[in-house]
């Protein structure tokens, strides 16, 4: 059988004719990618500065609630549809079921009060997992050095729905406990948070690449052990198909895969299998290998950014949570 687009032969086939002037090349792409494909993660902290360098992030900083708001506006204006909070709370406040993470006056609710006061139009999207606030630095509930996955469901859904309280538009476990996405949206509905979405971090992967983000929330040196049990196995695709099929039957509304770019062929399965909102997260680690390469002059700044962000939108992805996100949109005219 002869297939259906069998090219012609040279010289009658030159496919180099559709790529010979930026016009051409213009309006036969495949893919674009502009702000609105954007989601910009905010590391917010409850310190006194407005603005703390992370180390190993460069060009991003820990916000304090008010600066927080004013990246919202930045956003905004860049025409970002949304911000991701991720916090860094203060040692001293966490413990070993991290009751931070669900209180109604803690750190992300106000800075989820501060953007919706300074920028209504932008979309907030939270991190629902304990982490950020357990002395032991799991996503979950730990008892006798193993984390427990029905224990934590509890917390998670309170955290849930201390976020929506709070007026978050968009709830994102990254946990990777097994019937979060159930035990969170039980939990809206019966508050008449209908319209809150989840997008669920479905296929996550116990990563070498979250490394900057655990030293920019204060994670990295409480972490006892890995996070092998909960988080994927590098190894596997299949199961991420599992993962997403059992989050959306769930509740979840759109779905994430992450790390990014080193995962766009599960980003692929993913959106071409289940055809529903399928982000991804370019995480800590690849923004900093991205970022030391440019800092040395071995990688040409705005064409990696630019590059590395549209592969995402011909992988599949409906957007890309990028610590990268003001800088491109400024590129790309936001
Ligand atoms: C966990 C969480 C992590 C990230 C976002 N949420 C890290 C982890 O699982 O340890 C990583 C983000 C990044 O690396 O940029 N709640």
């Amino acid at each position: 059988m002869t297939q259906p687009f069998a090219p012609a032969a040279f010289p009658y086939a030159r496919p180099r004719r559709l790529r010979s002037s930026p016009w051409v090349r213009r309006l036969v792409a495949e893919t674009t990618l502009t702000p609105a494909d954007l989601v910009w993660p905010l590391i917010v902290h409850d310190g006194a500065e407005d603005r703390v360098p992370v180390a190993s992030m460069p060009g991003v900083f820990r916000l304090s609630p008010r600066a927080a708001a004013a990246a919202a506006v930045e956003a905004r204006d860049l025409g970002i549809p949304a911000v991701a909070l991720f916090p860094n709370v203060d040692a001293a406040l966490k413990d070993a079921v991290g009751t931070g993470a669900t209180d109604p006056d803690g750190l992300i609710p106000a800075c989820i009060r501060a953007i919706k006061d300074a920028a209504p139009e932008i979309g907030v999207i939270t991190d629902v997992a304990l982490d950020c606030y357990t002395d032991h630095g799991h996503d979950g509930v730990v008892e006798d050095g193993r984390i427990l996955n029905d224990a934590s469901l509890e917390r998670l859904a309170e955290q849930a729905f201390i976020h929506a309280h709070a007026g978050a538009d968009v709830v994102a476990p990254s946990d990777m406990m097994d019937g979060r996405v159930q035990a969170i949206r039980e939990a809206l509905e019966a508050n008449s948070f209908h319209d809150v979405l989840i997008l669920s971090y479905a296929a996550k992967y116990a990563s070498a690449f979250y490394g900057p983000y655990r030293d920019a929330v204060g994670s990295a040196k409480a972490l006892t052990g890995d996070k092998k049990t909960y988080q994927m196995d590098y190894a596997n695709s299949d199961e991420a198909l599992r993962e997403v099929a059992m989050d959306i039957a769930e509740g979840a509304d759109a779905v994430m895969v992450k790390p990014g770019m080193l995962y766009l062929d599960i980003v692929q399965r993913v959106s071409e299998t289940f055809k529903l909102p399928t982000f991804a997260y370019q995480v800590s680690g690849e923004y900093a290998m991205m970022r030391a390469a440019m800092a040395n002059g071995w990688l040409e700044e705005d064409r990696a950014i630019l590059e590395s962000l549209h592969a995402f939108k011909r992988a599949g992805c409906a957007g890309v949570l990028t610590y990268f996100a003001p800088q491109a949109a400024r590129l790309l005219g936001g």
